[in-house]
């Protein structure tokens, strides 16, 4: 029983009030599986510091979806290094992406000696285990078994008291050819509904406002159970939870945004009116290449269909820049398609070859250079398209989840709005974790401004 190993660590870290330093990269399950790492954390009776030079163990919760992120956690781990040196009871610990792949967890052990822990994405349960272990036997614990145990034992630590991140289902089965997630996520695995239904109850009970519920694709929410709901109705369901409160989602798969879900966005009202449907490019043989098994046809048939309904509708989307051998042709449609959707805001990303996709097979030909000037391209078109877009809130009313203060304006506060917008208005401190009406008075390429009302 892991439950055993958290009480012996009670009683070795009694009375040495030791801090720990919990950093997610990453998505947002990512960070969700950091703040469940920290509710193990706390059961263990440690509290928590933002500065790793103050704490008595580290856990770098990792993400492997580009190689950079994965070259900026070996830098971090590096440094470490000296931390160690001063402190030798120092803890370091890895968990998240990286550790599932082979090549990681051996170089961590040919180059790293600082690192004490490494903790499978599959295994959160077992740190207090790993922690025991490195403590007994003073070398290297690690645990990155497969098993599907997704139930966390202890409670999360959250970093908000009013915004939420509830997943509902983990791993990936579309084995898009660029992407690593399936190969170090595992098969999609949906949470029961119940659990969900129970959880953001409680969640909303407990004065939180906003409810993000997180998986690799949303859409394909409980296939994968016998009887199970389908993503629609489990939103449906969740938006009979009485409470004042907004509900999102991420990320929701072209191929599988059926009618039946862009109805269920535009009739529950406590579904934000926004959706972040990653397009990753406009060309058509692209996108065969990358196995998306959309064509842009049918994705511009869905933006339509919300669009038909609400003409301002809020898009986001994201977009890899320089797959294997795109041409400036292939890149041009990415183009046209940003400016014929409107989006309020892209996440773009450079190609970065990942080995075991199918994808790191292909002889690419394209030159860095031009991957790096069409990203310039694209952040411009962009940038202009969201100058002139987001000018229809002018004189608007909107609805803003108070998340700040600005950092910019004295005085001013920062939110999200239904949209998923960012809204920027002079207010009270007192205002923040609460819903705010503004009437937008401005807006540049990035936020609005408005006055509350
Ligand atoms: N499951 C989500 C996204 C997960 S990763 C989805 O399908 O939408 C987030 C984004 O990272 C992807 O949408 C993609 O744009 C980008 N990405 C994934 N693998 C990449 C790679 N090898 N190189 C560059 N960008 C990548
Ligand atoms: Fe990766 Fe594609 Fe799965 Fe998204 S849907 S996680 S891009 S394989
Ligand atoms: Fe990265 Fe893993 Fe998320 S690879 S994007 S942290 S699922």
């Amino acid at each position: 029983m892991e439950m055993n190993y958290t009480e012996k660590l009670k009683e070795t870290f009694s009375g040495r009030n030791i801090k720990a330093y919990v950093h997610s990269f990453g998505c947002q399950l990512n960070v969700s599986d950091g703040e469940k790492i920290k509710g193990i954390l706390k059961e263990i009776g440690f509290s928590f510091t933002d500065n790793p030079e103050n704490a008595g163990i580290i856990i770098l919760n990792t993400c492997a979806v580009r190689e950079s992120a994965e070259e900026r956690v070996f830098g971090i781990i590096g440094s470490m290094k000296k931390l160690k040196s001063e402190n030798p009871d120092l803890i370091i610990g890895v968990s998240g992406c990286m550790t599932a792949q082979e090549k990681n967890l051996e170089r961590i052990k040919k180059s790293y000696p600082q690192v004490d822990i490494v903790l499978g994405t599959s295994a959160i349960n077992s740190l207090p285990r790993l922690i025991y272990e490195h403590i007994q036997n003073k070398r290297l614990a690690y645990d990155i078994s497969e098993y599907a145990d997704f139930s966390c034992s202890a409670e999360q630590v959250r970093e908000s008291s009013f915004k939420a991140s509830v997943p509902i289902m983990f791993g990936c089965n579309n084995f898009c050819t660029y992407c690593i997630v399936p190969y170090v996520r595992g098969r999609e695995r949906s949470r029961n509904a119940d659990d969900i239904i129970n959880e953001v109850t409680e969640l909303v009970n407990n004065g939180y406002k906003e409810i993000m519920l997180l998986g690799q694709n949303v859409n394909s929410y409980g296939k994968d159970l016998e009887n199970g709901l389908t993503f629609p109705q489990l939103l449906r369901e969740l938006n009979k939870i009485q409470g004042d409160f907004i509900i999102r989602f991420m990320s929701s798969h072209p191929k599988d945004a059926t009618k039946e879900l862009l109805d269920t966005i535009l009739e529950c009202d406590k579904v934000a009116k926004h959706l972040h449907l990653p397009v990753q490019s406009g060309n058509n043989n692209i996108l065969k290449a990358m196995n998306r098994n959309y064509t842009v046809e049918k994705y511009l048939e869905t933006v339509n269909y919300l669009r038909s309904h609400d003409s301002g509708f809020s898009l986001t989307t994201d977009i890899i820049v320089g797959f294997p051998n795109e041409t400036d042709e292939e890149f041009q449609d990415t183009i046209k398609l940003i400016k014929q959707v409107e989006y309020d805001n892209i996440y773009s990303f450079i190609y970065s070859r990942r080995n075991g996709t199918k994808a790191s097979t292909i002889d690419d030909k394209t030159p860095e250079e031009s991957k790096s000037q069409r990203m310039r391209e694209l952040l411009e078109v962009q940038r202009e398209i969201s100058d002139r877009h987001y000018k229809r809130f002018i004189g608007k009313t909107m609805r803003v989840l108070a998340d700040g203060k600005s950092k910019k304006h004295e005085g001013f506060l920062t939110g999200k709005s239904n949209e998923f917008i960012i809204a920027e208005f002079k207010g009270d401190e007192s205002l923040i974790g609460q819903f705010v009406n503004i009437r937008v008075t401005d807006s540049m390429n990035w936020a609005v401004t408005g006055e509350i009302i």
